[in-house]
């Protein structure tokens, strides 16, 4: 079937900012552009790109309770950090929900992000998502044959969830290395971990019981948090504004560039480093930003070391 047009990135460097020290880091943007469009023009309509996200941890994030997450959001933090719930629908339960997982908590649960990505990335449904998704002037699409209604049956949907749940976060190289240990403190010290929280508590009545009542290590609260302009992609998604971006959760960092083709950060990929991911940092997170911008070679390096650890 036709696809639907072919879309063009190009990236445009925006601004240099120079760290303690003298170093330079230069960020970048990304422009989407779109051509050859199979169904007519998509003028007004919000796009905005994405790099996949990390796929460890998944269910012990699922686990944490809609009231720690409440508790958080209502907690008074430091540096105007404030941070809230993303309320999104749950197809399952038919309810609004608190969002956790998606780049703006847009989706409530594993099964429900599950059986979207199924459905809307690769044209797969399930009990969760029972329709085509084929617009009605995609006439091919509609026509298609299918493997079933729906084609994921309950079963097999609790199959991957039941995997995805289980991938583990993988283990800390180094984490005893004393420069590791300095950046660790940095890290708390210059107000990182307002957001990117060390430590939560899943929720006794977790879908699995071997992920309920444990400790994790995530570095994120699960809340959405204004990062400023700079970050901004002016396309809401439930509760979330534009420039409202859920906090990534850190553990498995030091692995990521090992293990995407990219190496790059942020939700758009943007970022080329680590160091350039922290400076595009606005909003909420501006204090901790320009702590980290003023922080003395040795001690960037240590946080660094440290980021690399988890
Ligand atoms: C106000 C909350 C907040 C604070 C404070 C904060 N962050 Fe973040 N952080 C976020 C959010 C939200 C994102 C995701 C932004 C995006 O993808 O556009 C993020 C993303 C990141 C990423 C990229 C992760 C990835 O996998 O792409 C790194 C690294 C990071 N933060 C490190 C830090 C460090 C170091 C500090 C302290 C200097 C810090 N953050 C302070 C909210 C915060």
């Amino acid at each position: 079937m036709p696809g639907e047009g072919r879309a063009t990135l190009r990236w445009h460097e925006v601004v240099t900012v120079r760290l303690a020290g003298g170093e330079k880091v230069s960020l970048r943007k990304p422009q989407i552009k779109f051509a050859e469009l199979a169904y007519g023009p998509i003028d007004g309509v919000l796009t905005s790109p994405r790099v996949g996200e990390q796929m460890v941890g998944m269910g012990y994030l699922d686990a944490v309770s809609e009231a720690t997450l409440e508790g958080m959001a209502k907690e008074t933090k430091p540096d105007g950090v404030k941070g809230r719930v993303n309320r999104v629908w749950n197809p399952e339960t038919k309810r609004m929900e608190a969002g956790r997982f998606g780049y703006k908590c847009n989706m409530p649960t594993l099964r429900a992000q599950s059986a979207g990505a199924f459905n809307g990335d690769i044209g797969i449904t399930s009990p969760l998502f029972p329709d085509e998704n084929c617009t009605s002037v995609q006439k091919a699409c509609q026509k298609a044959p299918n493997g079933g209604s729906p084609e994921l049956s309950a079963a097999q949907l609790d199959e991957v969830e039941f995997y995805l749940a289980h991938l583990d976060v993988p283990p800390r190289r180094n984490a005893a290395d004393p420069v590791v240990k300095r950046g660790e403190v940095r890290f708390a010290e210059i107000g990182c971990a307002a957001c990117h929280r060390q430590e939560l508590k899943t929720g006794d009545g977790a879908h699995f019981p071997r992920l309920a009542g444990q400790t994790i290590r995530p570095y994120t609260d699960l809340l959405v948090h204004d990062m400023g302009k700079g970050l901004s992609d002016r396309r809401p998604d439930g509760l979330a504004s534009g420039s409202e971006w859920r906090t990534s959760p850190l553990w498995g960092l030091g692995l990521t560039a090992a293990v995407s083709e990219s190496g790059f950060y942020l939700h758009d990929g943007r970022a080329r480093s680590l160091v350039e991911a922290i400076v595009w940092h606005g909003g909420e997170a501006t204090k901790a930003r320009d702590r980290f911008v003023r922080l003395g070679k040795d001690e960037r390096e240590a946080l660094l070391a440290f980021l690399n650890s988890l």
